[in-house]
């Protein structure tokens, strides 16, 4: 049907913008013109009142700019050390061997860094096992029928209900509790949540604080598991870019020794485009919408090839599906193939609009530094001190979710070892 194509939902249409050029102004146009608010109120439930699509656009901006400011690179240096504990202590509690379910133990890895990282100490240390099971409610309250019918009384939304009323209790106690304590400093995001202040000097209220970290935990957590398992798959079954990627590690060894930083996780080059390649062919995030404010023109291709220009209709809902926007034929060489070189220097395949996994322009993910480091800390802690094997077949997609991840369980057998700095690895 071409890069330009609408198909009629229920009493919507949907027009698919599939290509960079195609899709210029559904990332760059202004909000006036081409907005999220109309395609994302199935998410006000689920984020909770105050926040995200329950406010207006200039109150969002700021709450954004709040999650923008806590990314920054002098912020994410301080997490660095954080997430290095966490995942060591994490892996010293397994075995010298032993077979485990992969996406399991790396999604219950992510949710103990975001609650270092973002939750702060309290949840941490004597919360966990109930936010973490609050969380799971959340989650799983989020159906494909939750985008169309968000308050449908089925038991997943009464669950999703009754979680966020409790972690809204939760995370405001904190909030009132760090507060009312004034002074005591904590180095974690829930702390500079607590004292951004809007444009007009007025400071972040409780709901908004606990509203900004659920949200930021739905954001974040599921993309993150789902890329870091994804990723485990993608490097056991390509021997080659194991290969590459731990005798890089061995390679910063001889460098840094055992000391992982900010700067040492900006050397993992290797990795990092494994992580991106991991990404591009599964983006957590499979589909993003807007809703047309006003008629645009957009150029495009028909099935044929042929250049056209074609008007969206104001009223459209617009979509980017990023699994066949990041896949396209005349933008990657071999589009199916797991190649992390296309994104070497000698390639630089997929620049500008042509990858979108994290979104990009105007809305682009503001956690994408967050998200890389975190897998980064996980991954080469793994290379650097495992064998591993993939037991399960490569796994399918789970397409029945909002957020489709890896289906089913993900065996792997794991044997210690210490990658010296010193020898040459044979995989
Ligand atoms: C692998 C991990 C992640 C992936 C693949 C991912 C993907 C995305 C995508 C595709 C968007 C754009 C949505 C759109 O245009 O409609 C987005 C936006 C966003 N992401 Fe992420 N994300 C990840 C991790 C995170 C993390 C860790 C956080 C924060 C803790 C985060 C916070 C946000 C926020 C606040 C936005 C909204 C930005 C805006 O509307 O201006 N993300 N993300």
């Amino acid at each position: 049907m071409g890069s330009v194509f609408t198909v009629s939902l229920l009493q919507h249409k949907v027009t698919f913008l599939v290509g960079p050029e195609e899709s210029r102004h559904f990332y760059r146009g202004l909000d006036s013109e081409i907005s999220q608010d109309e395609v994302s109120q199935f998410t006000v439930p689920t984020f909770g009142p105050g926040v995200a699509f329950d406010v207006d656009y200039a109150t969002r901006h700021e709450q954004i700019r709040f999650f923008g400011d806590i990314m920054k690179p002098a912020k994410l240096r301080t997490y660095v050390d954080l997430m290095v504990a966490e995942v060591e202590g994490y892996f010293a509690r397994w075995g010298q061997s032993g077979t485990v379910d992969m996406k399991h133990e790396l999604e219950l890895l992510v949710t103990l860094i975001a609650s270092r990282c973002l939750l702060g100490e309290e949840v941490r240390e004597k919360m966990f096992g109930e936010v973490s099971t609050l969380l799971r409610d959340i989650n799983d309250g989020m159906r494909l029928v939750t985008i169309m019918f968000p308050r449908l009384p089925i038991p997943a939304h009464s669950r999703r209900d009754r979680a966020r009323a409790r972690l809204g209790e939760i995370f405001s106690n904190i909030v009132r509790s760090r507060r009312s304590s004034g002074g005591a400093r904590h180095g974690d995001m829930l702390q500079c949540l607590i004292d951004a202040t809007y444009k007009d000097g007025r400071a972040t209220t409780e709901t908004e604080v606990a509203g900004m970290l659920v949200a930021a935990l739905f954001a974040g957590q599921h993309t993150s598991s789902n890329t870091n398992t994804w990723t485990g798959a993608s490097l056991l079954t390509h021997p080659k870019h194991l290969g590459a990627t731990v005798e890089e590690q061995a390679r910063i060894l001889r460098r840094h020794g055992d000391r992982v930083d900010y700067a040492v996780l900006a050397e993992m080059d290797t990795l990092q485009r494994c992580i991106k390649e991991t990404l591009r062919l599964h983006p957590p995030a499979l589909m993003l919408m807007r809703h047309a404010r006003q008629s645009f023109i957009v150029s495009g291709k028909d099935s044929n090839g042929g250049k056209h220009e074609y008007e969206v209709p104001k009223g459209h809902t617009v979509a980017s599906p990023l699994l066949l926007h990041n896949t396209m034929p005349h933008v990657y060489r071999d589009p199916c193939e797991f190649d992390p070189e296309r994104f070497s220097a000698m390639r630089e395949e997929g620049a500008g609009l042509a990858y979108a996994s994290f979104g990009s322009g105007r809305h682009a993910c503001v956690g994408e530094a967050f998200a890389y480091m975190q897998i980064k800390v996980i991954w080469s802690h793994l290379l650097r001190n495992f064998e591993l094997q993939l037991e399960s077949p490569f796994p399918e997609t789970d397409w029945n979710v909002v957020m489709p991840g890896p289906k089913g369980k993900v065996m792997v057998t794991y044997n210690r070892r210490k990658l010296a700095a010193t020898t040459t690895t044979t995989i």
